[in-house]
């Protein structure tokens, strides 16, 4: 078989799945894969692909010998050149799947550029292998038609940001990646320091310290499509290097951020997806996003909201409940609609998840046609408890009402989850629509369950409500969770694409953040002492926002794992299959870097990093 070396002076005329009726009659010139082959004996059909889609290519042996015998050699994933003349399809023999299927490609001559091995799986847009063998191979996975719309999506996404942005006044401006520890709250990435042994920088989390700075530099707009890195635990929604769109502006207010970031969405969704967005966006405050969602990312594409139905039982003589509000708790109830006959062993699964999630257990009341009712705990309540709390619920006849009684946190938390995963199952979740909701006024600071101590919800650059600034001289404990701060988050379909805040411009204020998050004045200037300088030379009022970019395209493409969305993303244990990263370094790249690798005394030696700064560093 002969390859050829070069083009040879050939030129596509056009992509493969773009050939239309418009061209029948034409010749073309076409470059791809073949996606495959079928030979018929007297007739050989070729799928020819490319990243816009596949076209049909019919070798006869009478039209062209060559070609004829050129196609007999080509097996799945050859790359090859075909020129032809575009005819329509003989009636009936249409294919009404793809774009191209009612014209086909009649070859004059085909020219093989490169052969291909067997692919370790067959390139089709359904039947997905293993994703571990598509992320070894992912430049076989990325020629899928999904995975290519993907990546297709989300170029034009980030154009249409850009555009919008820049159109808006925002300049686009690079900070460093390797800089000093940002304050995200996730764990580093650490790059050493050749120069100076024992000196380590940080990958950024996020651009937040340097944007900051470059409002106080006077640049008033600013944005960045950036990569930012974080070392936490790995999730369907989140990798240790990500990418932000994100922005910060002077003199402004929340509205002004809304405003800005609605108009970029709608720009968004015209130029991209070609459809209106309503806008202005609905609003929460994070408090009503807990009470009625259970979540500060609430799911608004549909109902089933919480309800509290502690007034109506609050005499009650049945123990759980009694005991829950005794204790300063609460009783909280969805309604399942037209669930009032679930089996009692799907009731006995739905009461399995919600202790699994938390709860103590889950209690039903099935409101059955003819005002029959059917609860385990029928007996241990009132009739005026039973239809106070159908009333509280909006249930009618045929619904279902689940209630959780505990700690506020966890009644909402528990029939937030739940409400999700029923609404999932139920198939009560409109898949065409895109939910905005705005969430805002979030708490400032929050309680790091483990360590007990109050670290920033957002990040402690954040503003304090304007209201809560002078409570900050003398709080107590209880107060601290009750402050709030100007931050928002936008949530779409009950994902957060986007946080952001209006920050704090004052040296002042700062150091009394830092003072509520139990960080020294001292450690405070060690570590953010070049933000709280710049505070001091003339700071504006400043605030912004970023966007996480692949849970956006995520979102829009409607793809399960921002990992569908990624050109070449890394595992749930962070490494990417396709180049072996992260991979050991040779014994000398560790020295010249002041490292070296010891061996903990266990069966399993784990190697850790000991840090030093002379030629031969110490063992620990
Ligand atoms: P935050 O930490 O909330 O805010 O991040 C902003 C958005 O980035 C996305 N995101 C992620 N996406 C994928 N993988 C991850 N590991 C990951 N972590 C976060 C989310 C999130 O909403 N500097 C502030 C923004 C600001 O205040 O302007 C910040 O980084 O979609
Ligand atoms: P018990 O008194 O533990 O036998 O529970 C009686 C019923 O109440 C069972 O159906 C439990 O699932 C349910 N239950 C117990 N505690 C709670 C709670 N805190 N909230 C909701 N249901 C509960």
């Amino acid at each position: 078989m002969r390859l050829m070396n070069d083009l040879d002076g050939l030129k596509r005329t056009c992509y493969c799945g773009e050939v239309r009726e418009e061209h029948v009659g034409s010749r073309v010139t076409l470059m791809g894969w073949v996606n495959r082959r079928r030979d018929l004996g007297d007739l050989i059909f070729i799928d020819l692909r490319d990243r816009t889609g596949l076209v049909q290519i019919v070798c006869d042996p009478v039209r062209s010998p060559h070609s004829f015998d050129a196609a007999k050699c080509l097996r799945s994933e050859y790359v090859v050149c075909v020129i032809g003349r575009v005819v329509e399809r003989k009636p009936g023999t249409e294919n009404p799947n793809i774009p191209t299927g009612n014209v086909e490609v009649l070859a004059d001559t085909i020219k093989i550029f490169n052969c291909a091995k067997t692919p370790p799986f067959v390139v089709r847009d359904e039947a997905e292998p293993d994703e571990s063998i598509r992320m070894k191979y992912r430049y076989i996975d990325l020629r899928r038609l999904p995975m290519m719309n993907n990546l297709k999506l989300r170029h034009e996404i980030v154009l249409a940001a850009r555009n919008y942005l820049s159109a808006n006044g925002f300049w686009e401006i690079e900070t460093p990646a390797m800089t000093r520890s940002t304050p995200e709250g996730a764990r580093d990435y650490l790059v050493p320091s050749r120069q100076e042994p024992g000196r380590f920088y940080s990958l950024a989390q996020s651009p937040q310290l340097f944007k900051q700075l470059l409002m106080i530099s006077g640049v008033d707009k600013y944005f960045q499509i950036c990569r930012c890195f974080r070392d936490e635990d790995l999730r369907a929604d989140r990798q240790p290097e990500f990418t932000q769109i994100d922005i910060e502006l002077s003199f402004t207010d929340e509205e002004q951020v809304y405003d800005l970031v609605e108009g970029m969405m709608k720009h968004i969704w015209k130029e991209v997806l070609g459809s209106d967005l309503c806008v202005p966006f609905p609003r929460l405050t994070w408090d009503e996003a807990m009470e009625r969602y259970g979540s500060d990312k609430p799911d608004t594409r549909f109902g089933m909201e919480i309800s509290d139905i502690t007034d109506v039982i609050r005499d009650t003589e049945f123990s759980v409940f009694k005991n829950a509000i005794g204790a300063g708790g609460t009783v909280r109830a969805i309604c399942v609609p037209g669930c009032a006959e679930l089996s009692r062993q799907t009731l006995d699964r739905l009461t399995d998840k919600a202790k699994e999630i938390g709860a103590k257990g889950l209690i039903s009341i099935s409101y059955l046609p003819d005002k029959e009712i059917k609860s385990p705990v029928k007996k241990h309540l009132t009739q005026e408890e039973i239809i106070g709390i159908k009333q509280i619920t909006g249930a009618e006849e045929g619904d279902l009402v689940l209630i959780v009684a505990d700690e506020f946190d966890t009644a909402v938390g528990v029939l937030g989850r739940m409400r999700k995963e029923i609404a999932q199952h139920l198939g009560l979740i409109p898949e065409e629509a895109f939910d905005f909701v705005w969430v805002t006024e979030f708490p400032l600071l929050e309680r790091n369950k483990e360590e007990g101590v109050w670290q920033a919800a957002h990040h402690p650059f954040t503003s304090p409500s304007t209201r809560d600034l002078k409570l900050l001289d003398d709080l107590d404990e209880q107060l601290k969770g009750k402050l709030r701060a100007r931050a928002y988050d936008l949530v779409l379909n009950g994902v957060e694409l986007a946080s952001g805040s209006i920050r704090i411009h004052r040296r002042d204020i700062q150091e009394k953040v830092f003072e509520l998050l139990d960080l020294s004045l001292e450690e405070a200037q060690e570590k953010f002492g070049f933000l709280l300088d710049a505070f001091e030379y003339g700071a504006p009022p400043h605030g912004g926002i970023a966007f996480g970019l692949d849970r956006f395209v995520m979102v829009v493409a409607g793809a399960n794992t921002i990992r569908d969305v990624m050109a070449f993303p890394k595992t749930t244990s962070g490494s990417c299959l396709l180049t072996g990263a992260p991979s050991e370094v040779s014994p000398d790249q560790l020295k010249e870097l002041g490292l070296r690798l010891i061996e903990d005394n266990t069966d399993h030696a784990r190697a850790r990093i000991n840090q030093g700064k002379t030629d031969s560093p110490p063992e620990v």
